[in-house]
């Protein structure tokens, strides 16, 4: 799916069922992160108009399914507070090239490779959750994060030539599929 050189593996749904309120923890964060992300590229590439548009449109969709994360674990009785991120995110950052226009391809095209991966593993848990309320939630989120997976590709074949960003584009897909395969100790979105 949207180019990733690994499938997720299905047991991915059993350790979630497993540990739901750990996950919804974690998914919370990540719709954060996501935010702070793209809020971070707002600030950092001022004059970059594409950017700044699509960058305030994402911010505000991540700060939505946040909030919508946020409930659902309120009313189960569940409160937010500080976990531990996943070493998944910091593992892609620290890929990202030195120099002006390839840390911006870089930033641009980890995000994109973040919000694949999220996309693949909602499109999972939307079809196999055996949770009513969590399935539909997870069906519903799938194509606003395939949707930013677009637009953060689309940007990055805004800063430079197309063959290069797509050849990079390659690269970071095959590192991200070894990431994956690493996994995590915890109970984690992208683990
Ligand atoms: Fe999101
Ligand atoms: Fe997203």
């Amino acid at each position: 799916m949207l180019g990733l050189k690994a499938s997720t593996d299905p047991a991915f749904v059993l350790r979630f069922q497993a540990d739901v309120e750990a996950m919804l923890l974690d998914h919370a964060h990540c719709e954060k992160k996501a935010a702070a992300t793209a809020l971070n590229m707002l600030g950092r590439y001022p004059d970059h108009p594409g950017i700044v548009d699509a960058m305030a449109d994402i911010v505000d969709e991540e700060m939505a399914h946040f909030r919508q994360v946020i409930a659902i674990m309120a009313s189960r009785g569940w409160s937010y507070r500080g976990c531990r991120p996943s070493l998944y995110a910091g593992r892609l950052h620290a890929l990202c090239r030195r120099g002006y226009r390839e840390a911006l391809v870089d930033r641009l095209l980890i995000s994109a490779l973040i919000e694949a991966r999220s996309c693949e593993r909602f499109a999972l848990l939307g079809a196999q959750l055996d949770d009513d309320e969590l399935r539909t939630f997870y069906g519903s989120l799938f194509a606003s994060e395939a949707r930013h997976y677009a637009t953060y590709v689309k940007l990055a074949l805004a800063e430079d030539d197309e063959a290069s960003v797509r050849a990079r584009l390659d690269e970071l897909l095959t590192a991200e599929a070894e990431i994956v395969r690493l996994g995590e100790d915890a109970p984690k979105l992208h683990a």
